[in-house]
């Protein structure tokens, strides 16, 4: 049930002929169809006359005129009217609308009507490294992929998810060394995982040190000749005349002043890593292992190339580190249809490079194996010179594989925005490699940050870790659940806890546009006013109460609704509402944007909340109204529930 795909499709074949049959274009005089901004109009607006008048040279106002007279609308709609210039305002017919509200509530999927031309799809999320302890960066990435799984499969295409871990990269390396040379035996026997981490963390600290202290230099002299530079440019902005000169000279310092910003910030991270070092109990130890950089990459490439102790070890550790990460999926209630780590491809990675070669797509240069792309400075490596394969080979093999394996026809990759290049040139060689009939996706995301607007971390300056986070979040959940019911069971209150703590931290990162960084707060996601999961989950209990209260078991009335009936706008409002789900899941699916669900869930509690305020249950006219009412609330709920479960959020009878 989409009233805004009904609309499209009647004015299609009508649009189509006035653009000459051009899809493209039709599609995007479709795309001007919107709900309407203000419900006096109607509930739906077309915008399409006015360019498609302006292509014409005729006035719009005839043109939507003529389009209005040939669609067939009387179906959907109980009035269209031609305002102002031509913009075309359609409010839908309330038999509809009610049409639509029965084959909702007899329906598990709310009416969605399943897509014409499902897809195979794979989403390769959360792919944390392992080894390193996960971090606030791993929580969108888990619950973005996590989300666009469900929904893709609600609408009925194939998603399967894939956790792509980094289990055979240099962190492996960084332990393999930390466990040979600093290892506390004790401790690792009985708290392997955290003497693991503590072991990546120190090498890692280690590595940071020494490559600083050989940066520094470097670092401070490309900063001074940065700065001389925007002294030099200022200086000369005084002097510069004429509009063109001095907008030229403004664009240059803005440019240089961001890169001054950039060696600035570049710097201050060096200085930190020395003197987290310099000057305290490490130093000795760094001075003890001044090759340690090296010295790590050399313990990676003789696992890959199948040294046994190392590749014991790593054997040892994988499960252990598995382990851990499996109890925050836990908690996140997110499992994998596949974890097909990066080590699963190791033995394709030869063969891939010999194809690549042998059909001419890459060939030597500097001794490293390169495939040179059209587009790009810089080629993508796929063999280095020591024979060693990397991050862009094993992804190359993971493309065959899904393709092979899976027929897929979409493989979205929900990693962070930093990695932007990286999949560029990934899907460009793709192409390249005859893998262009797919539809290739970097489902990027921006930055977790502080409420001081700097990447969210610790005092220490690390990432802040995920178990941490969660822990942290049910607490304040849960002080919030005691305060709203005293005297609520201890079960029911770590429950409430769980389920509005977890639920919120999710939905605080879905809810905003994945593109921008967003703020971490704790008192803005449990919020119980605004767009947050606790004030939709608190409109779910909210129905659940009404439902009690008035003792009607809206079960029997899905399958033998009562009529409904709209005695306010507001009814008919919270009507149409409900019966916009599918468009939201589609909009959803358009550009791979969860919040756009978020939205809409928002919309509808506030609609609920305005229906609730104004419409009682206690004394309507009738039954008949009661009925309806009744109806109404439990499709919200049920929407809500819906929703809420394709973000993997749950839900809770009372609050
Ligand atoms: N392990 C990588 C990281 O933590 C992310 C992997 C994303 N998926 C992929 N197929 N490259 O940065």
């Amino acid at each position: 049930m989409n009233a805004l795909h009904e609309l499209k499709e009647q004015f299609r074949p009508i649009i189509s002929d006035l653009v000459n049959s051009d899809a493209a274009a039709t599609d995007a005089m479709l795309a001007m169809i919107r709900p309407a901004s203000d419900a006096k109009h109607g509930d739906f607006q077309a915008n399409f006359a006015m360019p498609l008048g302006k292509k014409a040279g005729q006035p719009p106002r005839e043109v939507a005129e003529a389009i209005v007279a040939k669609a067939d609308l009387a179906k959907i709609c109980q009035n269209v009217d031609i305002a102002g210039p031509g913009f075309i305002n359609l409010k839908l017919d309330n038999d509809w609308i009610k049409q639509g509200l029965k084959q909702a509530l007899a329906d598990e999927k709310l009416a969605v009507t399943p897509v014409a031309s499902p897809r195979n799809y794979i989403v390769d999320y959360s792919s944390p490294n392992v080894a390193k302890p996960m971090h606030v960066g791993h929580i969108r990435s888990t619950v973005i992929g996590d989300a666009l799984t469900r929904i893709l499969n609600f609408v009925g295409h194939q998603a399967k998810s894939d956790n792509h871990l980094g289990d055979w990269g240099t962190q492996f390396g960084m332990i393999l060394y930390g466990y040979k040379h600093f290892r506390d035996q004790a401790t690792f026997e009985v708290d392997t995982i955290g003497e693991l981490s503590r072991l990546y963390r120190l090498v890692r600290k280690l590595i940071d040190y020494h490559g600083s202290k050989a940066k520094l230099p470097e670092l401070k002299s490309a900063l001074a000749e940065l700065e001389t530079q925007l002294v030099d440019l200022k200086q000369q902005q005084s002097t510069t005349e004429g509009k063109a000169a001095v907008k030229k000279i403004k664009k240059e310092i803005s440019q240089v002043g961001k890169r001054v910003a950039d060696a600035k910030e570049k710097l201050e991270k060096a200085t930190t890593s020395i003197s987290l070092v310099e000057g305290g109990e490490l130093a000795a130890v760094a001075n003890e292992h001044p090759e340690i950089g090296t010295a790590v990459l050399l313990e990676t490439s003789k696992l890959h190339a199948g040294d046994t102790e190392n590749k014991d070890l790593w054997t040892e550790f994988l499960p252990i580190c598995k382990q851990d990460m499996q109890t925050i999926y836990d908690r996140l209630s997110v499992e994998f249809d596949m974890e097909l780590g990066e080590s699963y491809y190791n033995d394709m990675l030869g063969e891939i490079v010999d194809e690549l070669e042998a059909k001419g797509y890459a060939r030597e240069s500097d001794g490293a194996m390169c495939v040179f792309l059209d587009d790009f400075e810089t080629p993508m490596i796929v063999r280095k010179k020591d024979g060693a394969f990397l991050y862009s080979t094993t992804d190359l093999a993971t493309i065959k594989y899904r393709m092979k394996n899976f027929d897929a026809d979409a493989c979205l990759y929900v990693v962070d925005h930093r990695q932007h290049e990286h999949f560029e040139k990934l899907f460009a060689v793709a192409k390249l490699w005859g893998y262009d009939e797919a539809e290739l996706k970097h489902v990027s995301f921006g930055t977790v940050m502080g409420k001081d607007g700097k990447p969210f971390q610790t005092r220490s300056g690390d990432t802040v870790g995920l178990a941490g986070l969660l822990d942290e979040a049910e607490k304040r959940a849960g002080e919030i659940a005691k305060e709203l019911n005293e005297g609520i069971p201890a079960d029911q209150l770590a429950e409430n806890a769980r389920v509005v703590g977890i639920g919120s931290l999710k939905y605080a990162d879905l809810s905003q546009n994945r593109s921008s960084d967003y703020t971490f707060d704790y008192e803005k996601m449990l919020a119980l006013k605004g767009n947050t999961a606790a004030y939709l989950q608190y409109g779910y209990a909210r129905v659940q109460g009404i439902l009690r209260k008035v003792e009607i078991d809206p079960q029997p009335l899905r399958s033998q609704p009562v009529g409904f009936e709209f005695a306010t706008h507001v009814e008919r409002a919270l009507a149409v509402q409900l019966l916009r789900f599918e468009e939201a899941l589609s909009d959803v699916l358009i550009d791979y944007k969860p919040n756009l669900l978020c939205n809409y869930l928002f919309d509808l509690g506030q609609t609920f909340f305005k229906f609730y305020d104004q419409c009682s249950l206690k004394d309507t006219e009738s039954e008949t109204l009661l009925s309806s009412r009744v109806q109404l609330c439990d499709l919200t709920a049920r929407t809500i529930k819906t929703g809420l479960s394709l973000l993997n959020i749950g839900v809770l009878d009372k609050m």
